[in-house]
């Protein structure tokens, strides 16, 4: 196992009627801006109990931040904290609306030029003003971690930023919250989980049973209770529970200590959303075959105890328990309603040319944590999932 230092201070308020300690977690004198998306939350009275819960404070709204969250929105709601002298925000809605107020609060901080470096060229955030969140939609695990994705509208550009100053102090999941997702919504949400243990572990072994085994459970958890939610009628609390918790666990650090991890596959698809708007989970469910199929040879022996472990595949070659696994993988993606085809999404040959020229301009000679994805192996990979 390699070294690691792990840090992660998130207090979670998990469960049924939480969103009522907010003002418990939250400074009595704190002037609060509220940030929220596009308006679910007027829907399922998530807004009527934020706004009970801190009856007696001082709160600012800020709505509207849209899915992939704009810079441009975002810089918005930073001059209105300025404006305001807001002290703490308090992001209610799904990783959107969580990674935007992340940078919201170190663009109020930032004394930069251009705020949107912090994301471009990956500065070192060492201020940013204090965050808690209610969590709406189980998928990403920004309720648990330190990083955020952005979208520059004006140039369709995706990246990401993080910085240990940008953890949330607390966040609220109740899985009641999670009931009014649109189906669609909660199938991206079982797919992105997914695919986050995955980056972190099927990689190189470097003889990490505890990691491995946590990985797996992640993944056999997203099996067995995935294809429930994604079916029921009704929405049952306790699958809802289980599938928050794991997409929660699945990136909040603790997968990633002392192991190899990868992000290939996240790097290639945030291009997808950025040119095309395709939702974040379908990039991922359509860009991780061909990652595996391409590292099969050198991630050749994390695959098989993938193969073995997580699908119990035990006939045939290697190769061909290899080759299973992966054709699991993406039957289950399409089991719980994600499409996994570019051409689903009408994404053909040029898109995938522009995607190499943009990696090629921004001088990457490969993607991924492990450097073994080249970016002529991108073009070939995105070739396969037309
Ligand atoms: O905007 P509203 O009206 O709230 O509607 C949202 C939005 O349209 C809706 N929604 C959320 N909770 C709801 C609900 N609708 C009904 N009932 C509820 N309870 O769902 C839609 C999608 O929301 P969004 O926040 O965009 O989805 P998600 O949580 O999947 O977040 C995706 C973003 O997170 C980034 C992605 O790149 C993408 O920009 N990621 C963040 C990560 C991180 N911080 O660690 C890691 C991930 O890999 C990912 O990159
Ligand atoms: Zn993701």
């Amino acid at each position: 196992m390699n070294n690691f230092n792990f840090y992660n201070p998130v207090k979670i308020l998990f469960g049924k009627g939480k969103i009522a300690e907010l003002s418990k977690n939250i400074p009595a004198d704190a002037k609060i801006l509220m940030t929220y998306g596009g308006g679910s939350i007027h829907k399922n009275g998530v807004y009527e109990q934020v706004k009970t819960a801190l009856k007696g404070f001082n709160v600012v709204e800020f709505g509207g931040i849209e899915p992939n969250p704009h810079y441009e929105t975002l810089m918005k709601a930073v001059e209105v904290v300025k404006a305001e002298k807001i002290d703490f925000l308090l992001a209610v809605g799904g990783g959107s609306v969580l990674d935007g107020t992340k940078f919201i609060a170190a663009a109020a901080l930032y004394e930069g030029e251009s705020a949107w470096d912090i994301a471009a060229k990956q500065l070192t955030v060492s201020k940013a003003l204090p965050l808690g969140a209610v969590l709406t939609l189980a998928a990403t695990g920004s309720e648990m971690n330190s990083g955020g994705v952005i979208t520059r509208e004006a140039t369709q550009e995706k990246f990401a930023f993080g910085s240990p100053v940008l953890f949330p102090k607390f966040s609220v999941l109740d899985p009641q919250i999670t009931f009014s997702l649109p189906q669609r919504q909660v199938a991206n949400g079982i797919v992105d989980a997914f695919v986050h243990v995955i980056e972190q572990y099927l990689t190189y072994p470097v003889n990490s049973p505890v990691q491995d085994r946590f990985a797996e459970g992640i993944l056999l958890t997203l099996i067995e209770e995935g294809p429930k939610a994604s079916t029921a009628e009704t929405p049952d609390y306790e699958t809802r529970a289980n599938l928050m918790w794991a997409a929660t666990m699945a990136l909040n650090g603790l997968l990633s200590t002392g192991v190899k991890t990868d992000w290939a596959t996240h790097m290639i698809g945030h291009e997808l959303t950025a040119l095309h708007g395709i939702d974040h989970a379908v990039t991922l469910a359509i860009v991780l075959p061909g990652v595996m199929r391409l590292m099969k040879d050198k991630r050749r022996e994390k695959l098989l105890q993938y193969a073995s472990r997580v699908w119990n595949i035990t006939e045939g070659t290697d190769e061909q328990k290899i080759e299973t696994a992966i054709q699991q993988t993406e039957s289950f993606f399409r089991q719980v309603g994600i499409s996994t085809l570019l051409s689903e999404h009408q994404v053909g040959q040029d898109t995938i040319n522009q995607i190499v020229e943009r990696f090629t301009q921004r001088k990457m000679r490969a993607v991924g944590a492990q450097q073994d994805v080249s970016i002529a192996d991108v073009g070939e990979l995105l070739k396969t999932r037309l």
